[in-house]
Order: C-alpha cells, then structure tokens, then sequence
C-alpha cells in the first residue's frame, strides 16, 4: 500500500480509501464485515462513511453504514487501526433533521453526536460537511447561475462550531465534499485570519470521466495542503468496462437504480469509455485498475475512495496501487481527454 499525509497533519492514510456506501443496501453486514478485514489487512487504514448512507437515500437506511461500522469496531476492538472519515448531511432530504440547513452549531453537534452512536466510538478521525448549503455547481451541476437574493456567509459560524466540536474531542480534523475552489478557497482563508480550524480535504468526483477537478481546485489542494478524495473513481462501474454491452449485468448498480443515477451515461462518456477500454487493452492493463491508479497517481490527491460490492472486485481495486502506468498510457489517455472532455462533469 502506499500513503500519503492528510492535509497539513503527521497522519499517515493509504491511497486506498474503503468506500463503504453499499453496506446497508447493496452489501449485507456480513459483506462489509469482509470488505473491513480484507481492506485493513491490505493496509488499507483510511475508511470514508457518511451519516447518509446507505446509497440511494432513503428514511429507512438512513444512517445503516456507520451501524455495520459501528458493529465491527466492536466486534474486531481495532477503532485505533483506522482513520474513520465521515459527513454531516447538507440540506434537502426531510428525514435528516427536518431538511434544512444543517451546518449550524446545534444541527453540527446533534450530527456528530448521532454518528458517534451509531458507529460505537468516542471520536471522528475526518468530520466533512457533504455538499455546499449555499446554491452551486456541484453533482454535477455546471452553468452557475446567480441568485443575488442569496446572500449566504456562514464561513465563520460554521468553522466556529467546528472548532468546538473538535475542542471536545469528539472530531480530530475536518474537510469538505461536493466543494468548488471558491467554496474551499473562502474556508481556508477564513481559517487563517480566524486563526480557526482549517479544512484538510476535499471529497469530490475525480475519474478519466471527470477531470474537471483538475482546472481550478487542483492547485488549491496541492498549494494549500488540502488534498483531494477522489470518489467514484470507476465511474460508478463504467470505468471497468462492464456497461460496455447493452445487457447490464445482474445485481449491477444501474440494473439496480439505473434510472436514479444518471451522471455516467452520458453519449459522450460511452464513446470516451470505449478509447479508454482500447487503451487498457492495448497495455494488457486490467480496466478498473487503469483507471484507478490514474486517480491515485495525481499529486493532488491525497486517496482514492475506491467502492466494491464483491471481494474480488475489492481485491482487484486495492491492488490497483502496485500496477504501473507507463508515460505512453497517460499519454494515451491524455489524448482521449483533449477529444472528449470530462463527458460526465
Ligand atoms: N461525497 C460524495 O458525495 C460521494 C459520492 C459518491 C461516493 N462517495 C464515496 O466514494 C465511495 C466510492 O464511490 P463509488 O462507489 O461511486 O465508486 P466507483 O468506483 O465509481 O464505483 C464503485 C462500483 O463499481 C462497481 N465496481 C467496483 N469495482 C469493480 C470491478 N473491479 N469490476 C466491476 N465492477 C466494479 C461496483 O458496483 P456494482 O457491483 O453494483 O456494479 C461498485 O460498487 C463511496 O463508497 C463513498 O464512500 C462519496
């Protein structure tokens, strides 16, 4: 396994991040159980949850992952091994305490307080905050449309909880998801003249899809100290290749909730898909672990939060991090970017 510092701090993460979000839904406990042992014996110490999942979101396994987690930091009593990540939710879903904003000190402590319960520990390694409360461009989103009226600024407050929280000792150190380089910018800037915590991550989408992290927040991390966890580095399982045929294959996530995600199948990302699938050929290079070690050898990403709903498919991601990427396969695959860029943003 390979590591890297988290932010600014001496902690060491492996470039693998276990992504955890099918435990509850796609995977039973028993499965995440696996996966958990599986990872950590690969290395594998840095783990992303989220008080949201499982995914899709939904009232009734609201919160089922951090519990499978939970279960297994007290069966196993190895809490010290890893470096737990997980988020407070952003507004819009009315099971999650009422829908509104929920970046204020009473929702951040009632947040923190509920996952601490829920995953059997009395601290969070990296607390991050899911998506922006204000109006932006993310999932996605592109196209920033102004709303004047708008006039939210709570860069302040909300670093001020945080503070608190981690005063408690219930958070270590925190971070951003779903963020532009405005948002992550502000932050970091409010930090320094506040002499507040700083946020020492980024968690945003990053695959040979998407590289749209690459134009403005790539410096930021790299600059800053506040690196990128790079999710959906396969795209969702396109990037493996297996949506290649019209069949989609059985138990898969789009046969499952196809119709709910939407952001991988897009003309142009099929067409990319392929160029990249005739690339790995070409380098007798397994897809999945191509496009995965693309990710994690950035400099400005700190890990690749990889997700797996079987344990070779887990097994095939983690050793993702020993294949080498030549300089003609990312000149390669440099090529196919300038042709169709970031087709799935
Ligand atoms: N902050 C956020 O908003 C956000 C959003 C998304 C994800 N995340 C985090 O990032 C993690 C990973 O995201 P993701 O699951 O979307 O990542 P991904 O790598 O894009 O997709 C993973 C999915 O692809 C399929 N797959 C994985 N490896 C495969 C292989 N070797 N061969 C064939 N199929 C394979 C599996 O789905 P099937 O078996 O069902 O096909 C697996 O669940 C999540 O668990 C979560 O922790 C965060």
């Amino acid at each position: 396994m390979n590591y890297k510092k988290l932010g600014n701090t001496d902690i060491d993460v492996s470039t693998i991040c276990l992504g955890t979000m099918t435990w509850g839904e796609q995977n039973t406990q028993e499965e995440g159980f696996e996966q958990m042992n599986y990872a950590l014996e690969q290395g594998v110490n840095f783990w992303d949850t989220a008080e949201l999942y499982a995914i899709p979101p939904k009232k009734n396994t609201y919160g089922k992952t951090e519990e499978v987690i939970g279960n297994w930091f007290q069966e196993s009593q190895k809490r010290d091994k890893v470096i737990l990540a997980t988020k407070v939710s952003g507004p819009g879903l009315n099971w999650i305490r009422g829908g509104g904003n929920q970046y204020d000190g009473e929702n951040l402590n009632k947040a923190v307080d509920e996952s601490l319960k829920r995953l059997k520990t009395d601290y969070i390694d990296l607390y991050q905050l899911h998506w922006p409360e204000r109006s932006s461009n993310f999932f996605g989103k592109l196209g920033y449309q102004h709303d004047d009226k708008e006039n939210w600024n709570k860069f302040e407050d909300i670093l001020y909880s945080l503070d608190q929280i981690i005063k408690s000792g219930k958070v270590r150190y925190i971070g951003l998801s779903n963020e532009t380089a405005w948002g992550l910018s502000k932050f970091l800037e409010i930090s320094k003249i506040k002499n507040l915590p700083r946020m020492l991550s980024v968690q945003n989408p990053y695959s040979l899809l998407n590289r749209t992290y690459e134009i403005g927040l790539a410096e930021i991390s790299i600059r800053e100290k506040s690196g990128l966890l790079a999710y959906s580095p396969l795209a969702f399982g396109y990037l493996t290749g297996k949506y290649r045929n019209k069949k989609l294959p059985e138990n898969s996530r789009m046969k499952l909730f196809g119709e709910k995600f939407v952001r991988y199948k897009t003309e142009n990302g099929q067409l990319a898909i392929e160029k990249y699938y005739e690339i790995a050929k070409k380098y007798r290079l397994d897809f999945a672990q191509m496009s995965l070690k693309f990710c994690e050898a950035q400099p400005f990403v700190t890990s690749v939060i990889i997700g797996a709903t079987t344990m070779d498919q887990l097994k095939i991601n983690i050793e993702s991090v020993n294949v080498n990427l030549e300089e003609s396969v990312i000149k390669d695959i440099n090529e196919v970017q300038k042709i169709y860029p970031n087709p799935c943003p």
